[in-house]
C-alpha cells in the first residue's frame, strides 16, 4: 500500500475509534438564526456514562446546541456526532431520550395517555414499563388525571417519564428542574444519578449552581460558546475561585452571572 494511502487508513481508524469512546461529540458546530450566533463554534466532547452539565446564562445556546444534538435543528456550519452518526439522523431517536425545556405533554390527556402515546410512538407497549416509569417518578397515584390540572411540579416529572419511555442510553434534560421546589430537586437529581449508574449518559443544562455539582464535567457556556471545561472542582481551581459562579465569571469575563 502506498504510504500516503496507509496514513489515511491509519488516520480513518483512528478517527473511528474517537467516535467510538464518544457519546457526542462536536466540531466548530453553528447555528445562527439571521444576526444571532446561537450556537457559534462549538467543540465538545461527552463521553460513555458521564453526566455533563451546560451552563449558562439565558441565551448563550444550551437550548439550541441541545437541539441540535438530538437533530432537531440543522447546523450553519460545522458537525455533530451522537453514537457515532452524523446528526440529524433518525436512526439515533430510538435510543436518545430529550426532556424539553417547556413541556412537551399533551396536556388534554392523563398522565397515563401520554405515556402510552410516547411509548406507541417508540413502539414500547409493555404496560409494566410504563407502571414502572410512574413508580419511578412517584406520580402513580395521578395515572389518571388530566395533564393540565397537574402542579408544575408534576407536569416536569411526567415529562421525565415520557422522555424515558424507551430506556435511551443517552439523555438530553434541559433545564430539567426549572420552576420545582428544593425537596422534588433533590428527587429529580436522585433519578438522574440512578439512571447514570444504570449506563445512561445525560446531558443537562442548567443554571443552578449547585445542580453543577452534580455532573461529572461541566461545559461554561457564553454567547454560543463553551469557554472552559472540567469539573466543578477543576474550574474551581483553575480559575482560584471558591465558588463555581465565581470561577464562571472569571472564566466567561463577567459582565452578569448567571441569572
Ligand atoms: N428559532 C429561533 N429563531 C431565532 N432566534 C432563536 C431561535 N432559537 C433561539 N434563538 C436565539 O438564540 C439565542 C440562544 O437561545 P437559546 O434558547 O439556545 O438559549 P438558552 O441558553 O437555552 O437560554 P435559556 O437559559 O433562557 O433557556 C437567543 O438569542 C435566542 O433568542
Ligand atoms: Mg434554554
Amino acid at each position: 500500500m502506498a504510504r500516503s494511502c496507509q496514513s489515511v487508513v491509519v488516520l480513518c481508524e483512528a478517527k473511528e475509534a474517537t467516535w467510538h469512546r464518544t457519546v457526542v461529540e462536536t466540531r466548530e458546530l453553528k447555528r445562527h438564526f439571521g444576526k444571532i450566533r446561537a450556537v457559534d463554534g462549538v467543540d465538545l466532547t461527552v463521553r460513555p456514562g458521564e453526566t455533563y452539565g451546560l451552563l449558562g446564562p439565558n441565551g448563550s445556546g444550551k437550548t439550541t446546541l441541545i437541539r441540535l444534538l438530538v437533530g432537531l435543528l440543522k447546523p450553519t456550519a460545522g458537525e455533530a456526532r451522537v453514537l457515532g452518526k452524523l446528526m440529524p439522523n433518525k436512526e439515533v431517536l430510538s435510543q436518545v431520550g430529550y426532556m424539553t425545556q417547556a413541556d412537551a405533554l399533551y396536556q388534554d390527556l392523563t398522565v397515563w395517555e401520554n405515556l402510552l402515546f410516547f411509548g406507541r410512538v417508540y413502539g414500547v407497549s409493555s404496560r409494566s414499563r410504563l407502571h414502572e416509569l410512574l413508580e419511578l417518578v412517584e406520580l402513580a397515584d395521578r395515572a389518571n388525571s388530566v395533564v393540565a390540572t397537574l402542579s408544575g411540579g408534576m407536569r416536569r416529572r411526567a415529562s421525565l417519564a415520557c422522555a424515558l419511555v424507551h430506556s435511551p442510553v443517552l439523555l438530553f434534560l434541559d433545564e430539567p428542574t426549572v420552576g420545582i421546589d428544593p425537596q422534588l430537586r433533590m428527587t429529580f437529581w436522585k433519578h438522574f444519578y440512578r439512571l447514570n449508574q444504570e449506563g445512561v449518559t445525560i446531558v443537562v443544562s442548567s443554571h443552578v449552581m449547585d445542580e453543577a455539582e452534580h455532573c461529572h464535567r461541566l461545559g461554561l457556556m457564553r454567547q454560543g460558546l463553551i469557554l472552559a471545561e472540567g469539573s466543578a472542582d477543576e474550574l474551581r481551581q483553575r480559575s482560584g475561585a471558591s465558588t463555581l459562579e465565581e470561577a464562571f465569571l472569571s472564566f466567561t469575563g463577567g459582565g452578569g452571572g448567571l441569572g
